[in-house]
């Protein structure tokens, strides 16, 4: 199943409930897929692709503001990821998503969430 866990809390409540919603859309996306709905995925991938962007510039601000030292390092995981979700999003359009690729972006997101976001949260607590 596709949902936020506790183990994922980075302890800053407007991050987390980002994250939150990221999961929510990613089960939309699994629920889409499941039951073949083409437009609906189409839909899901184009919200999720805003709200990722969205997420990302937030997080990015809060960084920079701390002087995160791997910052330039983790805007790169971001940009990387944002042109997936690019491609895909163009991808949706003639075809459904594969559930390998709804498992792909859920394996990225727990990842990069548990160890590229939680390194920057005893910087952004100083
Ligand atoms: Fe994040
Ligand atoms: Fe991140």
């Amino acid at each position: 199943m596709i949902e936020w866990t506790p183990d994922l809390s980075t302890g800053v409540p407007k991050l987390d409930e980002q994250h939150k919603e990221i999961f929510q859309w990613l089960a939309e996306l699994e629920n889409a897929t499941v039951e073949e709905r083409t437009l609906f995925g189409v839909y899901v991938v184009t919200r999720l692709k805003h709200y990722m962007r969205e997420h990302f510039a937030a997080e990015e601000a809060l960084m920079r503001a701390a002087d995160y030292p791997d910052l330039e390092q983790h805007i790169a995981q971001h940009a990387e990821f944002r042109a997936r979700l690019e491609e895909l999003q163009l991808k949706s359009i003639g075809e459904d998503i594969s559930l390998d690729t709804v498992r792909f972006l859920n394996h990225w997101l727990c990842n990069h969430i548990a160890r590229t976001d939680m390194a920057y949260v005893p910087y952004l607590k100083k």
